[in-house]
């Protein structure tokens, strides 16, 4: 007596938290403490297994696997909805229902339509005792043991005045997370994803075993009442509430609305919210809130005259790949293009869809020629969403050959590990990248051209007027007034602050060259460790990381960025232009101590890194050469030094150790 009290305290308890939880959305403990109870249940009903109760909260993780799913006949058949497509069908539905029941100013019980699938559940003296899908309306599948393991559906009712008999019925569904979660683990695991939220809650439902649907992201919501005992309110929204009130969950959305105007914003918000709800919505479904309205209207075949559905458009239209284009944009990343026969899809008719990169076409499988479905999503560009490989027919199908320089300037292409995208390094030189490279040259940080500002660049490069920042020091000041708005004292200004602009810093001209991933930090670091352009032009990957917070991937894009003749010749240009920073570095390195000084490195040491000596002694105006001539003046032989120190020792150079070298660098 005492345990069964006790089960009957936490099964309560556990039932109180899931109410606030998943109807409320109001979480009232920490997952632990929840748990700790749920555990508490666990241990009593295991000890106890003839105080366990079919609906204990500890019931809803599945367990029983079915051979297959039994029939269940529907005591009210489950209709459908007829839909309509625009505002005014939605109005003449409106309009018939008022003349239809000789009523005014209707009030309608406004919803989102949830695009899941339709069950309904049956609760006997509060206790749910059987769930079954809708299937042709009459009968459906008994889906009993995997609609227990939803989440957010209470295996018994609470609170006042339960009927003794109560059907609900509402949708399963997926929520956009959930669903991202389960397509990322099956993916993960070499399993087929499902193409979305709706078909993953089909496919969820329909699992013979139990533990597999618990183990599924599935949510419910209730829009109607169906077969019941007992008395109910007389208006579909109060019904609503009064579910919620028994602890059933139903959408937040839903509203009770007089007038067409009400009723025509309600579409127009929740589209607009669309993207951000939780879970996947089709439409808006419109149902007269009075029941006797209701009955009085009836139905016409298999849907009733009452209640009508108000679709988005369709996001998803089946259409053919003719081409696919590669894009460069302003960054370089090279985008392919599915280039489709034109087709009306969530409103507007899309010609092009995106396939984001190399790997997504691998992933899709997809071929020009194939037949595709295309989706749009609320703002999203349109995407390739899966190929009809049924539809293919393969002497009208071509492989999609990706290109190998970059479609618009030929430069090289790069890839960095572990990134999808494949990029131009035509950085300064490339037409797609041109506009944002100069206005990146022109900005506050870089060269800091005062007066030229983002409008202008995109001006004069559609003027034709510059097509590189090269190009901006033989701007003359006939070409600048002949622009829109450009005055002649304008012209001259700018004139006036591109000579300005000549004098700059190492630093800045390294950051305003747009090598990318080299911000202000990294071009400073690099100015100190290189001191001119040239020694980093000529320095390779691995050297290039001893510059400290420059990693492979910098290094990289640094070393192809000079491995570019575009580049070389645009670089070239601007010092030609007359570009210059000051030369504290060329005038000093005269009267460092070893200026005039040849060094050579040779094998290992232990307490320095071979990059680190070799910066030092260039710090120090030494030139440290990769092989030994007579012109060397010191070598400096590590451990295991081979060739080289014989080479000196032949030719009588002076060899130091490290611990020598360390004493030189010291002393200096
Ligand atoms: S009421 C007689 N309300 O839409 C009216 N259905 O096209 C029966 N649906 O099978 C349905 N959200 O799966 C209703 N708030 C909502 C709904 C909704 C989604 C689905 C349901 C139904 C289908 C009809």
């Amino acid at each position: 007596m005492r345990i069964q009290k006790e089960i009957q305290r936490l099964s309560q308890q556990l039932e109180n938290y899931n109410y606030q939880y998943y109807v409320l959305d109001e979480p009232s403990v920490p997952d632990a403490e929840y748990d700790y109870i749920f555990q508490q249940l666990l241990i009593l009903e295991k000890e106890n297994p003839t105080l366990l109760s079919a609906n204990s909260p500890t019931q809803k993780v599945g367990g029983l696997a079915l051979s297959k799913f039994e029939q269940v006949t529907h005591q009210k058949p489950m209709l459908s909805l007829d839909n309509v497509f625009e505002a005014q069908a939605l109005k003449d539905f409106m309009l018939r229902a008022e003349d239809k029941s000789d009523s005014h100013n209707i009030t309608f019980c406004i919803e989102p339509k949830l695009d899941g699938l339709a069950v309904s559940i049956i609760y006997k003296e509060g206790l749910l005792i059987q769930a079954a899908t809708r299937g042709d309306g009459k009968t459906g599948e008994n889906v009993t043991e995997n609609v227990k393991t939803i989440k957010n559906l209470p295996l018994k009712l609470r609170g006042e005045n339960i009927p003794p008999l109560l059907e609900v019925r509402g949708e399963v569904f997926m929520l956009k997370a959930g669903f991202d979660k389960l397509n990322k683990k099956l993916n993960d695991a070499g399993e087929k994803p499902f193409v979305n939220p709706r078909n993953a809650a089909a496919g969820s439902l329909r699992q013979l075993d139990s533990k597999i649907a618990a183990s599924r992201p599935l949510a419910f919501y209730c829009y109607a009442v169906g077969v019941f005992e007992g008395e109910l309110t007389n208006s579909q929204f109060e019904r609503i509430n009064q579910l919620k009130a028994w602890g059933l969950p139903v959408s937040d959305e839903v509203k009770q609305l007089t007038g067409e105007q009400a009723c025509l914003d309600y579409y127009q918000a929740i589209e607009k919210k669309r993207p951000d709800l939780a879970y996947e919505i089709d439409g808006v479904v419109y149902k007269v809130d009075n029941i006797t309205l209701q009955d009085k209207l009836g139905f016409v075949a298999r849907a009733p005259r009452w209640a009508t559905a108000y679709k988005f458009p369709a996001e998803e239209a089946v259409t053919t790949v003719e081409n696919v284009e590669f894009q460069v944009g302003r960054t370089g990343a090279i985008t392919p293009v599915a280039k489709l026969k034109p087709v009306f899809v969530g409103g507007v008719t899309v010609s092009n869809a995106t396939l984001h990169n190399k790997d997504e076409i691998k992933r899709l499988g997809i071929l020009i020629g194939d037949v595709v479905i295309v989706r749009r999503a609320g703002d999203v560009i349109p995407q390739v969403a899966r190929v009809l490989v049924e539809k293919r027919e393969s002497q009208k199908t071509e492989k999609i050959i990706f290109p190998v320089v970059c479609p618009v300037c030929a430069s090289a292409l790069e890839r960095i590990e572990g990134e999808a995208t494949i990029r131009c390094t035509g950085g300064l030189y490339c037409g797609a990248q041109r506009k944002e490279a100069i206005k990146h040259f022109s900005s506050r940080k870089a060269l800091d051209i005062d007066g030229l500002g983002n409008k202008l660049v995109e001006l004069l490069v559609d003027h034709k007027l510059i097509d590189s920042p090269a190009h901006l020091f033989d701007l003359t000041a006939t070409q600048l007034s002949s622009l829109p708005r450009m005055g002649e004292v304008s012209a001259k200004k700018l004139l006036n602050s591109l000579q300005m602009s000549k004098k700059t810093t190492l630093a800045r001209f390294l950051y305003s060259l747009g090598i990318r991933e080299v911000g202000e930090a990294t071009a400073n670091n690099l100015a100190n460790h290189y001191k001119t352009i040239d020694a980093l032009k000529g320095a390779s990957i691995e050297n290039l990381q001893s510059v400290s917070d420059v990693g492979e991937i910098v290094a990289k894009h640094i070393y192809y960025f000079f491995r570019q003749t575009h580049n070389i010749d645009v670089l070239n240009q601007l010092l030609e232009a007359g570009i210059h920073w000051p030369e504290i570095i060329q005038l000093a390195v005269s009267d460092l101590p070893l200026t005039g000084q040849i060094f050579v490195i040779t094998g290992s040491f232990n307490v320095m890194a071979r990059s680190d000596i070799k910066s030092a002694l260039q710090d120090l105006g030494a030139k440290v050469a990769g092989s030994v001539s007579k012109k060397t003046t010191t070598v400096i032989a590590g451990e295991a030094a081979g060739s080289k120190l014989t080479k000196a020792q032949d030719l009588g150079i002076e060899i130091m150790d490290e611990d020598a070298l360390l004493i030189l660098l010291n002393k200096k």
